[in-house]
């Protein structure tokens, strides 16, 4: 989908203001570093709203969630932030089987009527490219939650950008993402943020047969990202800003015992610099030992929370008037 069916030109066009609005969020290279900003401001005045208890400034605004696969922490954060907002909510949790999929419409007529009853829709779809076709045929915003094993998860992204925000500068990042990456939609989207700023180094931990798949390298090759590709997390674990875990998965190459070679541990936080971030989109399995939670570098549950600040913030940047 190329930028302009995802963004279009803000006729009210301030000074200090971006540009563009956001008409659709569906890839996480479609963000600007103003947009970013813009996003990451709003994820601040979200913080404090919250802290007030919210606003009603969105009551008669209705947002759709449609789930054709599970998720706690994305459709409740999304629903607990419009509701924040002060607006309401319908919702499919289960849409492969209570939606009328299992009749056999397809996503474009569901989009379609569910997009008449509503100012946005938040679509996880089991397909990649799911999302982005429910953009096409939709009348109201469509927001990708999360598409198919190997697509993209990119409000997911922004969350985890804005939690490494909070704590430093974004340029001079060095970032070890690790776990099964073939297939992890999060750190996909990821790479793609991380691309926006200076000098930030990626280092992709992973299992040989589960790494990174070219596309993302030929975005960083194209945008000049140095990047790294490792399968021994020792030999990259002292010497990154940020230890990105995510899922490993089985394998049938993968013996079930070099699943642990890439967890983190008690044993691992000696290894890491003193003041590293440690985040996780959750959920978590053998790859996030408990014994870390207490760590102070541990940040994950703080990165999920995080995400309520960072929806509520992308709500009210595509349900505004222009
Ligand atoms: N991180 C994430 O997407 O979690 P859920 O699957 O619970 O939404």
């Amino acid at each position: 989908m190329d930028r302009e069916a995802l963004t279009q030109t803000n006729p009210r066009k301030e000074a200090g203001k971006p540009t563009e609005k956001l008409r659709h969020v569906i890839e996480s290279q479609q963000f600007t570093v103003p947009m970013l900003m813009e996003l990451f401001d709003r994820s601040r005045g979200m913080e404090r709203l919250v802290a007030r208890g919210g606003s009603l400034e969105y009551q008669n605004r209705i947002m759709a969630t449609l789930f054709y696969t599970p998720s706690t922490r994305t459709r409740l954060s999304f629903e607990a932030a419009m509701h924040r907002l002060g607006g309401r909510v319908i919702s499919t949790e289960h849409a492969r089987a209570f939606s009328s999929e299992i009749e056999g419409e397809d996503v474009e007529d569901t989009i379609k009527i569910i997009g008449s009853y509503s100012d946005v829709i938040v679509i996880r779809h089991h397909e990649e490219g799911g999302a982005k076709r429910a953009a096409h045929a939709s009348s109201v915003p469509v927001i990708n939650a999360g598409d198919g094993e190997g697509g993209q998860h990119p409000t997911q992204a922004l969350l985890d950008l804005y939690t490494i925000y909070r704590e430093r500068p974004l340029d001079g990042l060095s970032v070890a993402i690790i776990g099964a990456l073939d297939k992890g939609r999060t750190a996909r989207s990821l790479a793609y943020l991380l691309a926006k700023f200076e000098r930030v180094k990626i280092f992709f931990v992973s299992p040989p047969e589960q790494q990174m798949k070219q596309d993302i390298l030929d975005y960083l090759n194209e945008h000049a990202v140095l990047y790294e590709m490792e399968s021994d997390i020792d030999r990259v674990i002292g010497e990154v800003d940020v230890v990105y875990q995510t899922r490993i998965r089985p394998h049938p190459h993968l013996e079930s015992a070099s699943v642990h070679q890439f967890a983190i541990h008690s044993a691992t936080l000696p290894k890491m610099k003193p003041d590293a971030l440690i985040l996780h989109p959750l959920p978590r399995t053998v790859e996030l030992d408990r014994s870390v939670d207490q760590d102070p570098r541990a940040l994950y549950f703080r990165q999920a929370m995080n995400g309520l600040f960072v929806r509520m913030a992308l709500l009210t940047m595509l349900l505004e008037k222009d």
